[in-house]
């Protein structure tokens, strides 16, 4: 078996961390049962580009008792656990080609070498693998029957090919179930983004004030969080409905030109670029730091971050110190990437639980309707979501009403009124 990970003797551990995740992921556990019954994949190729997580090995398992063979590489150069890289190589014959902190060449060379196995159904997360495909191997797109995308920037991405005619195969969007998107991108964020800067920096956020750029699914997450940790928390927007939904939350709104002079931690989660640039950075504290929870590292401006340093040097794992010509210092966290993955563990098991159930069941209605669907994105079918909604209460316990018939007319009828 062909696979590229760091060092196989971390596979006991990788074994302990997976196991450790799959018990607080009990929709996908009852989903891998029963895929292990029906085999609803059974013989097809999927090549995945997902974040190298333990929930991530869970998903993958849960694809090859359905039948399937899985080839997996990251969707991140950071956020690779090689322990988990290995155990699924030693102890599930899953291949993996990840290693973390691989440079761009490798990150490449590794979807494509997920690619050279002609995997009918693709799973990406930030469209890395689906457009490496498109732009590098065009022949080989016939061969997809369709694919899945975990995230709010990947689903952007194809949509945006899939407007200018691009796309060559269907693509359901998974991040836009709302058993996905309102669980994993705010609770999931919210949390896994301030474990990622405590980890990082062990600072106070109490009493501090934290800047949270955009206030979508992500953004709302986060700044809940942060606020509940006792922190003074600002919002920046681009957009008027988000930015008046902040305020009435009762968060301080104002430009990030503004925000930049108070704030002590800034975290962009916009999925757009250049969010943070030279003439923030030029008016912030002294000791202001900087990170990142969107999905690729472009929303902070390194670059310029660099051209008005006159020295660099990591100060701590995950702490890079940036030393200004005005005498100011700024810190980075993990170079400007997803910190929540690259300075802790991403998101906890129990809200990937849901994301990944999605995953596996949108697998299994592309392999069942591949014939039928177009070349477009589509949105999770209705019935997956309040499935996975359903299974999840049902796992935590959680019992809800029903309507009687009554009730059940009078939402579908007009004659009742005053
Ligand atoms: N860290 C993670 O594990 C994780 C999880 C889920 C999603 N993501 C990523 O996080 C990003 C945000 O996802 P989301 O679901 O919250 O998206 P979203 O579309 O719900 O929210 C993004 C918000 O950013 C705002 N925005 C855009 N440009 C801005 C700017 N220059 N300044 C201020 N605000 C701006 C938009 O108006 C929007 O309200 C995406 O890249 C997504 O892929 C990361």
């Amino acid at each position: 078996m062909e696979y590229h990970v760091k060092d196989l003797s971390l596979a006991e551990e990788g074994l302990r961390l997976i196991e450790w995740a799959e018990m607080d992921m009990p929709v996908l556990r009852q989903i891998r049962e029963r895929f292990a019954k029906e085999k609803p994949l059974a013989g097809i190729k999927i090549g995945a580009c997902l974040h190298v997580t333990t929930e991530t090995a869970n998903l993958v398992r849960t694809l090859k008792e359905g039948g399937a063979e899985v080839f997996l590489c990251a969707s991140n150069p950071l956020s690779t656990k090689d322990e988990v890289a290995a155990a699924l190589v030693k102890h599930f014959d899953i291949p993996v080609f990840a290693i973390r902190g691989e440079d761009r060449d490798t990150y490449y060379s590794h979807i494509n070498a997920v690619l050279d196995q002609t995997p009918q159904i693709t799973i990406d997360d930030g469209a890395d693998l689906v457009s490496t495909l498109h732009k590098e191997r065009p022949e080989q797109t016939e061969k997809v029957w369709g694919g899945t995308e975990e995230t709010t920037t990947g689903v952007i991405r194809l949509k945006a090919m899939a407007k200018e005619g691009l796309l060559k195969y269907p693509i359901i969007a998974v991040n836009d179930a709302l058993t996905k998107h309102l669980f994993d991108n705010r609770y999931g964020t919210g949390q896994s983004t301030l474990d990622g800067i405590l980890r990082a920096t062990n600072r106070l956020l109490a009493g501090s004030v934290f800047v949270v750029c955009g206030f979508g699914w992500c953004g709302k997450g986060l700044a809940m969080r942060a606020r509940g940790m006792g922190a003074r928390v600002v919002v920046t927007e681009v957009d008027p409905l988000k930015a008046l939904e902040a305020v009435m939350e009762g968060y301080l709104v104002m430009p990030l030109d503004e925000a930049a002079e108070i704030g002590d931690f800034f975290c962009t989660v916009t999925g757009n670029k250049s969010v943070i640039r030279k003439e923030h950075f030029l008016k912030m504290k002294d000791g202001a730091i900087v990170c990142n929870s969107g999905h690729f590292d472009v929303e902070i401006d390194l670059k310029s971050l660099r051209e008005i340093s006159t020295q660099v040097r990591t100060i701590r794992k995950e702490v890079e110190e940036y030393t200004l010509k005005n005498g100011k210092k700024i810190y980075v966290l993990s170079q400007g990437r997803l910190v929540n993955l690259a300075a802790a563990e991403g998101h906890p098991s129990g809200v990937m639980d849901m994301s990944f159930a999605n995953q596996a069941l949108c697998v299994e209605y592309i392999v069942k309707n591949h014939k039928t669907l177009q070349k477009t994105v589509y949105s999770v079918p209705e019935e997956i979501d309040k499935e996975v909604a359903k299974l999840k209460l049902a796992a935590m316990g959680i019992k809800i009403d029903t309507l009687t018939p009554e009730q059940q007319k009078y939402l579908t009828s007009w004659e009742e009124g005053t």
